[in-house]
């Protein structure tokens, strides 16, 4: 655990702990379902469990750390059909919430 914590942080050189709050404010919540982010079970979208083993993101782009702050600040800019919406969150804070993202394995 600690271990995919470090890897997580060595990966984005984000803070996890602060990008699981973000995802609260943001609404990821709602649509997702995060394991260890307090009533995320949202059903709309896929579930972020294990996500640091996922190979693809949005079943279209490999799932890289810059993919992936690209895909939480704006999906559209790499999958316009995707039914994933702009939250509005940045992409500082983005990299946030991907640092936590890479700690669920
Ligand atoms: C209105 C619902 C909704 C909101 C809000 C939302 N998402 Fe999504 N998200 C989706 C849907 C639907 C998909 C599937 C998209 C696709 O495959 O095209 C998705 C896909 C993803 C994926 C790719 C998952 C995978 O396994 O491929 C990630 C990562 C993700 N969302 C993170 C977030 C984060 C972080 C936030 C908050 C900033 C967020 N989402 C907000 C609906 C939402």
């Amino acid at each position: 655990m600690q271990d995919a914590r470090a890897r997580a942080i060595a990966l984005t050189a984000g803070d996890p702990d602060f990008g699981r709050e973000l995802m609260q404010r943001y609404g990821c919540a709602g649509c997702h379902t995060i394991p260890g982010v307090p009533r995320a079970q949202g059903k709309v979208g896929p579930t972020l469990q294990g996500f640091a083993a996922r190979v693809y993101i949005g079943g279209v782009a490999t799932n890289s750390p810059e993919t992936l702050i690209q895909w939480i600040e704006n999906p559209r800019s790499i999958d316009p059909m995707t039914a994933m919406p702009i939250t509005g969150i940045s992409r500082a804070e983005a990299r946030h919430v991907a640092a936590y993202l890479y700690t669920l394995r």
